[in-house]
């Protein structure tokens, strides 16, 4: 008998690559970065003690800057708006390897908030270190127990996707979005917010419980992603458009897409289309366009329709239940996600796009795991 055995097979439990194996286990990370911190009985407080700030500290802070690499930057880019928007603090966020290099200025009150998973990326740990020159508490959220980032900050969240291997992230970001979103609910509890963002909490905090879910329901549906991405693989070029919390994720779904398919991809604002984009718009060209954000919703049917005008393809990723993008594209161009709230749609929307981007890859023989000239973690600035 041969039994076709390796290591390296048998860590990937039966799915073909890492990526994959990953992306199955993003219900997951959401249950297991929320266990423990989130009581299901909402009346019960969040703690989150290994973070090292006080209801105090929380009242007083008067600003946060995130930063991040790659896709964790993206996770920072969300935890702007979501902050910004619901806590009503000014948040900036920035590229590791320019936070120190544009002279930022930091005061008194502000926190510097670190995104890696890794916990080991150079930019990332220089941007911390000079958040902490300027005196501003430093914090992070890092997937890697005593990682650099980790012993660098001065409180830590952790989310716990478990140990990453593909190259390209995908659980480590869903963590990330969940570990952001469980820094605003717990600092929710001590500011003051108005009545309308009292109850965007409290459906923030109810619906997370259930975004596993709603992840796995994507991961369920995968066969229509995987027909599309199939046809997406064909072109030279892919356009990932949103507004919003849908604009961090277009560039997400944009990055995936290069880094792993090598097709060059790039992902845009939607209002921004028309001040450059539009130009490379010809019939054919795959445009993936976010419309979760029900603020925006009539924004991006406008813009579904500038680029369906100049006869390129329009994909749409839209919560179930949505007519007037199943109408305007046809359904078969159609990718849903279960419908919650915009901040939760996030999660679900960021796997749509991630499993484009996996799917294209395989259909293109891509060394999905391993992408040409990419490091998991990036240890030089
Ligand atoms: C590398 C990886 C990316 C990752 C980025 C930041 O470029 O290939 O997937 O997003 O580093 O890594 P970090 O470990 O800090 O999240």
């Amino acid at each position: 008998i041969v039994v076709d055995w390796s290591p390296e097979v048998a860590q990937k439990g039966g799915y073909e690559h890492f990526m994959l194996k990953e992306m199955h286990e993003q219900p997951q990370t959401v249950t297991d970065t929320l266990l423990g911190r989130v009581p299901e009985d909402s009346r019960l407080p969040i703690e989150i003690p290994e973070l090292n700030i006080t209801p105090d500290d929380v009242r007083r802070v008067e600003r946060l800057t995130f930063v991040a690499c790659g896709t964790a930057y993206h996770a920072g880019v969300i935890a702007k708006y979501a902050f910004e928007q619901i806590l009503r603090i000014p948040v900036n966020v920035d590229v590791g390897s320019e936070f120190r290099y544009r002279q930022p200025i930091l005061g008194k009150n502000e926190w510097v908030i670190a995104i890696s998973q890794s916990g080991e990326t150079a930019d990332t740990i220089a941007s911390m270190r000079e958040g902490k020159e300027q005196g501003a508490r430093v914090l992070a959220i890092t997937n890697v127990v005593g990682s650099s980032v980790a012993r660098l900050a001065d409180g830590v969240l952790y989310t716990r996707a478990g140990p990453e291997v593909a190259v390209a992230s995908t659980k480590a970001f869903i963590g990330q979005i969940v570990g952001v979103y469980l820094l605003l609910l717990y600092m929710a509890q001590y500011r003051h917010l108005s009545p309308s963002a009292q109850q965007v909490v409290r459906e923030l905090r109810q619906g997370l419980w259930r975004s596993a879910r709603d992840i796995e329901r994507v991961l369920e549906t995968a066969d229509k992603t995987r027909a599309i991405a199939e046809r997406i693989a064909e072109k030279p070029v892919a356009f990932f458009i949103g507004r919003n919390m849908d604009e961090p994720l277009a560039r997400e779904g944009a990055l995936k897409l290069k880094e792993i398919s090598y097709i060059h991809a790039q992902g845009y604002p939607a209002g921004e289309l028309k001040h450059g984009t539009l130009a490379l718009l010809e019939s054919g060209v795959p445009v993936v366009a976010l419309a979760t954000q029900s603020s925006v919703y009539d924004k991006m049917v406008s813009n579904m329709q500038e680029v369906l005008a100049r006869d390129a393809w329009c994909i749409g990723i839209v919560p179930e239940g949505d007519e007037r993008v199943t109408q305007l594209l046809g359904e078969e161009n159609v990718l849903t996600i279960p419908r919650s709230n915009d901040y939760l749609h996030v999660l679900p929307a960021a796997v749509q796009v991630q499993l484009i981007a996996y799917y294209a890859a395989r259909a293109l023989g891509r060394d999905i795991d391993q992408p040409r000239n990419l490091a998991k973690s990036v240890t030089v600035e």
